[in-house]
């Protein structure tokens, strides 16, 4: 199913006027954006406002508790066979700090990507509660599911950008399903393509784009709504090593602007290097947290 798809079947009816409406609005602003561009005036220099920091800064929530909890979660994967450990996580808890940057690292299959598909509400734990600011993920219903993973920026290796909308509408959807007004849209969008350096390429579609460039849209569209977290599953593994740097510089940016940042990693020398928070796993355990480099053991 196509991100848009699912997007859409996310979508409550409810949501659903406020999207057409949203969508004409928007249409409405790429055709303005395309007939100043025809004029040959570049329609995004009014909004250079890169370096407005309050706009740009993740929300400012009052709870001061830790922005997420993991409380004894186990993770069992009930289609696999069943002489086999199927539990992805077992009995993990955890705590991360609103503004921690965190890296998530561990051998192939030892429950990275389980641990962010829990984080999206994609899936549930088996036993244990996850906490986010506060609030105990298994108790949000339908609707509140649709609204919480709008309120979390993901970004995934394989970028998942709208091959048939440009550089501007893929940043623009997860505004336009959010129901902002055109104008403001614009703005945002701007903003962000300040921020990842893409201003020159905003009518471009993706596969014109570099694969670093991609990432770089994929991160746009991710924080455009100025999500309290950035979930990261392997967002550079499929970079060289320019870009991968590139987007971690950009993560770092974004954390320090007030984003809680997690990111799955398998890179030694960018974990290493960087110096955060590293949480380790293996076999559906932590085995490791603590700040510095991988865990060589
Ligand atoms: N949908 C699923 N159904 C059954 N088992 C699954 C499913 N998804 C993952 N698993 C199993 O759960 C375990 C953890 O998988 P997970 O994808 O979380 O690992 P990972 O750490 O992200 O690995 P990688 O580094 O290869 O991406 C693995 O043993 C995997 O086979
Ligand atoms: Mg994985």
């Amino acid at each position: 199913m196509s991100e848009e798809n699912k997007l859409s079947t996310d979508l409550n009816v409810e949501d659903v006027d406020t999207l057409a409406v949203a969508e004409q609005e928007t249409e409405a602003a790429v055709r303005a954006a395309e007939a100043t561009e025809e004029e040959g005036e570049d329609f995004l220099a009014g909004y250079d406002e890169s370096n407005d920091e309050e706009e740009t800064a993740a929300p400012q929530v009052a709870d001061e508790g830790p922005v997420i909890v993991f409380d004894h979660v186990t993770k069992e994967y009930t289609d696999g066979p069943e002489d086999v450990d199927n539990q992805a996580l077992k009995d993990v808890s955890f705590s991360i700090n609103r503004g921690e940057f965190v890296f998530i690292v561990g051998p192939s299959g030892s429950g990275k990507s389980t641990l962010i598909r829990l984080l999206m509400r994609e899936i549930s734990p088996t036993t244990g509660s996850i906490y986010i600011a506060g609030t105990d993920l298994a108790n949000l219903r339908n609707r509140q599911v649709c609204k919480y993973r709008r309120s979390i920026g993901i970004v995934f290796q394989d970028f998942r950008l709208l091959e048939d909308r440009t550089v501007f509408e893929n940043i623009a959807f997860a505004q336009k399903v959010i129901g902002v007004p055109s104008r403001k849209i614009t703005k945002n969008v701007s903003k962000m393509l300040s921020m990842v350096r893409l201003r020159n390429k905003y009518r471009s579609y993706p596969n014109k784009l570099s694969g670093g460039e991609q990432q770089r849209v994929a991160l746009a569209r991710a924080l455009v709504n100025k999500p309290l977290i950035l979930l990261a599953d392997e967002p550079t593994g499929n970079l060289d090593p320019t870009n991968t740097a590139d987007i971690m510089e950009l993560l770092e940016d974004i954390n320090l602007r007030g984003t809680t940042v997690v990111v799955v990693t398998h890179n030694r020398e960018i974990v290493d290097s960087m110096q955060k928070r590293v949480i380790t796993l293996r076999e559906g355990v932590i085995i490791d947290d603590k700040k510095g480099g991988y865990d060589r053991g």
